[in-house]
């Protein structure tokens, strides 16, 4: 069966620990090595993947093409808007010319339905890397962060402050896989999925809710913001936005009523000085370029799994 990485709700958390586990031995097995220089292991070698991209992309389409060269394989960045697939192509006839070139997909879109409508057509492994719903590669590297910085996630408060967004759903599924608390702080009126929320609370892993974020972050390991306006989100609900999320800026004075230890972590785009301060950004507790280093390493771990490597 073809395996493919969609969403952290459809994988076991034994897999996903494995995953994570190979990425960090990846990862020192190639300390002080140049970023270009292949791995001892180039189980990449021969193949292809195509990287499609519908949305922009810094992280996720630099760390997934140096990725795969290595471990030896041929990245093909593909634009959504230049493909036929932006043209009217159905996905399905998409998904089955492309599985006859390359032997795995990774792309960012917009809804999960494209996501889903890729991988039941494709025969090689399809891999989320974003939709408007989610974005488990980008959890998997935090929980890989978190775990480097302060050993295992699981038991840790972890607080997301903000929107409940498309990275706050893979939190929520990895809550319940990797077995930490997460509670949300932010305004009503962009709660979290309520289907997401529902699935956490079904896994035992109910998610907490608590509208006054000094409240919430009282005693955090963990607290994690991101954009007040995502990608897929209107430009027109920008000032409405703002205004709903001033309350949760992660700031100093908000961050100090975390444990004293806690992290701060960021998926990045950021908006410095909306989301979060440049204090806390830059501050000690930030891991935020950790985070966007560990993409790199949780991503190879990923490939391998998909691929069987
Ligand atoms: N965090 C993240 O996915 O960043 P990019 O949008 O730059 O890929
Ligand atoms: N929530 C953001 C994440 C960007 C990596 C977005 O979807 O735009």
């Amino acid at each position: 069966m073809t395996r493919h990485f969609l969403d952290l709700d459809r994988i076991e958390a034994g897999e996903l620990h494995a995953i994570l586990r190979r990425s960090a031995e990846m990862k020192a097995a190639r300390q002080g090595r140049p970023r270009g220089a292949p791995d001892d292991d180039p189980c990449l070698a021969g193949r292809v993947v195509a990287l499609i991209f519908e949305k922009p992309s810094t992280r996720t389409r630099v760390s997934f093409e140096v990725g795969i060269r290595q471990l030896g394989g041929e990245p093909l960045v593909l634009a959504g808007r230049d493909l036929q697939l932006g043209h009217g192509e159905a996905i399905s006839d998409t998904a089955r010319v492309l599985s006859r070139y390359v032997d795995a997909i990774m792309i960012r879109t917009f809804e999960r339905a494209a996501l889903e409508e890729l991988a039941a057509h494709a025969t090689v492994p399809v891999i989320n890397g974003l939709t408007n719903q989610s974005h488990p590669c980008q959890i998997m590297a935090d929980v890989m962060t978190y775990q480097e910085h302060r050993g295992p996630i699981a038991g840790r408060k972890v607080v997301w402050a903000g929107d409940g967004n498309n990275v706050f759903n893979s939190f929520v599924h990895a809550a319940a896989r990797f077995g930490f608390d997460l509670t949300f702080s932010g305004p009503e009126t962009l709660d979290p999925d309520p289907a997401v929320l529902a699935w956490a609370e079904a896994e035992g892993a109910p998610v907490r809710i608590e509208r006054d974020p000094a409240r919430a972050v009282a005693g955090a390991d963990l607290v994690v913001t991101d954009a007040w306006l995502s990608m897929h989100d209107p430009q027109e609900a920008r000032e409405r936005r703002h205004n709903q999320l001033q309350p949760y800026r992660v700031d100093a004075a908000l961050m100090a009523r975390a444990k004293p230890d806690a992290l701060f972590m960021h998926c990045l785009p950021a908006h410095r000085g909306e989301e979060a301060t440049d204090e806390v950004m830059d501050g000690p507790h930030s891991v935020i370029f950790d985070e966007a280093e560990n993409r790199l390493h949780a991503q190879k771990g990923i490939l391998r799994w998909c691929l069987g490597l």
